[in-house]
């Protein structure tokens, strides 16, 4: 496939305030109107808090632990993420999950306002996974820099200030995660962290099992916990982002598969930064019942 890639960033728009691409706003009556079915499956997140790690859990579970299966395709051809739409002729996201057959796993980064009413309506089960916002911010910072389709992050001072005002893609992280938070409470929603992810994947493996009503022996658990663990996913040609050409990531200004931590952020956040970060998250999160650990 030879093409001339089109090196520009993506020019961005709004849908009811929240920033996207603008090519993902130019198909919005599409996306909105996405049919789901009463058994597709939809991973939802913010941008960076972990997507890519619950894809491989639940491509796991659902194929029995079975490595060559998982290893069918890219992660985002085995899971279409729904609003993302590319040049052509590379199909967008909602092309890929309207070519597969239902039961389908999808992907989105959509606040819960914005996602397809259908998926609502058909009750298809959610598992949302968020992180703390500080290592969020930081992983979201570089892969800016090296996604060449993401519009430019600027200057690390500058992307700080972009995240708090929710001038990112995808909008406020904070609207994000208390939006996700309260629509739990009414709909068949798994909330994970990244952070107890990273501490015990074993029991948030379960969780998922217990949400996917999947039985699977110890054995296969202990191949899902290791095939999912960061260092073999930063391997896995199928996970790591890798087979895209560098006009869209360039693995060499940040590799995709970056750190893979909890607290990376303390290498990045001046005190005076964290202080203020800390003040506006505050004001924030008020009233919020939802808490996330920066640290473990
Ligand atoms: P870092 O940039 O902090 O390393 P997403 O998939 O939502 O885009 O999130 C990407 C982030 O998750 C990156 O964070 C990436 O390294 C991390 N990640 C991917 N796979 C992981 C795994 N198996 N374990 C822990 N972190 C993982």
């Amino acid at each position: 496939l030879k093409l001339d890639w089109d090196v520009a960033r993506s020019e961005t728009a709004e849908v009811e305030g929240i920033l996207l691409t603008k090519k993902t706003c130019d198909q919005w009556n599409k996306i909105w109107n996405f049919r789901a079915s009463p058994n597709d499956l939809l991973i939802a997140t913010y941008a960076k808090a972990g997507t890519t790690w619950i894809q491989e859990i639940v491509d796991m579970i659902q194929h029995d632990g079975d490595l060559k299966k998982c290893k069918r395709a890219n992660t985002y051809e085995r899971q279409p993420f729904i609003e993302w739409v590319l040049q052509r002729p590379l199909s967008s996201g909602l092309e890929l999950a309207e070519a597969m057959p239902p039961p389908r796993t999808l992907k989105t980064h959509l606040p819960t306002q914005l996602v397809p009413p259908s998926f609502w309506e058909q009750n298809s089960k959610i598992i949302y996974v968020a992180r703390n916002p500080k290592d969020c911010l930081v992983s979201y910072y570089h892969f800016n820099r090296m996604n060449q389709k993401m519009p430019d992050p600027g200057t690390w001072e500058e992307f700080i200030e972009k995240f708090m005002d929710g001038k990112v893609l995808w909008g406020s992280w904070y609207d994000h995660v208390k939006g996700w938070w309260e629509a739990k409470d009414n709909h068949r929603i798994l909330y994970l962290f990244y952070e107890d992810m990273k501490e015990n994947p074993r029991c948030e493996i379960q969780k998922v099992l217990e949400f996917l009503e999947k039985d699977l022996n110890e054995g296969i658990l202990d191949k899902i916990i290791h095939h999912t663990t960061f260092q073999i996913m930063k391997d896995n040609p199928m996970a790591n982002y890798t087979s895209l050409p560098p006009a869209i990531m360039n693995h060499s200004i940040s590799p995709f598969m970056r750190k893979g931590d909890v607290g990376d952020w303390k290498n990045h956040f001046t005190v005076a930064q964290n202080e203020r970060f800390d003040e506006d998250y505050r004001k924030k999160m008020a009233g919020a019942t939802l808490t996330f650990r920066t640290e473990l």
